[in-house]
């Protein structure tokens, strides 16, 4: 039975009566296959699942979707409910922050000013205060994150190291389209024309990908994936890098991280793969 709390008063309550492992993971809601992949993890890792639905102000910026983010709770718990939660924990912005936003927030350190936090300046302080006070609030044994979101996946591993989160951090293989799109809640947002344009995202990390096993150099790994958006008018290119595995700065040799980020029309999508160089 799957048991829907909207407090933290409730939530508090219900969670105490759990024993054995729980497993959380934690979502903004309108739910996919990408999200459904995560439940499943966590209900074969863990005793208990705990899911949280929550759209956290505090990750958006001024210009940011956080008005129009779909909100879709009715068809979220019924997923939430076929993938087997026990719990789903979906409080209001006023249960969560009842004095208005935290004064206090986590620094995410050097890594959450670069790539996404480079264009989405505080949104990775937002994203780890809530991490962390969902933690604190579902004080679960196991969190599952989706490599979709690679770097916030990375600094959340970060994050719990660094400050001896009791939490083991499962991270989850993206979960893709079948033309290789990765599922994201925001793909909902695209036209016909820039679902086909959104496309060129994982096109061009295969590029890298299929490049680095015939044994081509960063450089030209690079030059493959770029190649792919061309002369593309409709795909705005933030970024496209290749890291090492944990996002450190340095040069990358064996295993690696091919990262991009583009705007198809008012759209920001983001995708990533493990690559291995030669
Ligand atoms: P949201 O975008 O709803 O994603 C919730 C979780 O689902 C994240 O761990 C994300 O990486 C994972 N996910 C999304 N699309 C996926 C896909 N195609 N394959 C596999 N996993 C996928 O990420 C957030 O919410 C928020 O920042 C949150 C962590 C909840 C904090 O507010």
């Amino acid at each position: 039975m799957t048991t829907v709390v909207p407090t933290r008063a409730e939530l508090a309550a219900a969670r105490a009566a759990l024993t054995g492992t729980v497993g959380v993971v934690m979502t903004m809601g309108a739910l996919h296959s990408g999200h459904e992949s995560l439940l499943r993890a966590a209900r074969e890792q863990a005793d208990h699942v705990l899911v949280t639905v929550f759209v956290n102000p505090l990750q958006f910026g001024p210009n940011e979707d956080f008005d129009r983010y779909p909100r879709t709770l009715d068809e979220d718990l019924e997923v939430c409910r076929r993938a087997g939660a026990d719990l789903v924990f979906a409080p209001s912005v006023a249960d969560m922050y009842p004095d208005g936003a935290p004064g206090v927030r986590l620094d995410p350190g050097r890594l959450g000013g670069e790539l996404e936090g480079e264009s989405r300046p505080g949104f990775f302080h937002g994203v780890l205060t809530v991490v962390l006070k969902l933690l604190q609030l579902t004080r679960a044994d196991l969190a599952f994150f989706g490599e979709k979101d690679y770097q916030q996946l990375t600094l959340v591993r970060r994050m719990v190291r660094d400050l001896d989160v009791p939490v083991r951090v499962v991270g989850v293989p993206t979960v893709r389209e079948p033309d290789g799109l990765a599922l994201s809640s925001r793909n909902r947002y695209l036209s016909p024309a820039e679902r086909v344009a959104a496309r060129s995202l994982s096109a061009a990390l295969h590029a890298g990908s299929l490049a680095a096993s015939d044994g081509a150099t960063a450089t030209d790994v690079l030059v493959a994936a770029n190649a792919v958006f061309g002369d593309r008018s409709d795909v705005d290119l933030d970024y496209l890098v290749l890291t090492d595995p944990d996002l450190e700065p340095g040069p990358v040799a064996g295993p690696a991280r091919l990262l991009v980020a583009a705007r198809v029309g008012t759209t920001r999508l983001i995708d990533n793969m493990a690559i291995r160089l030669a």
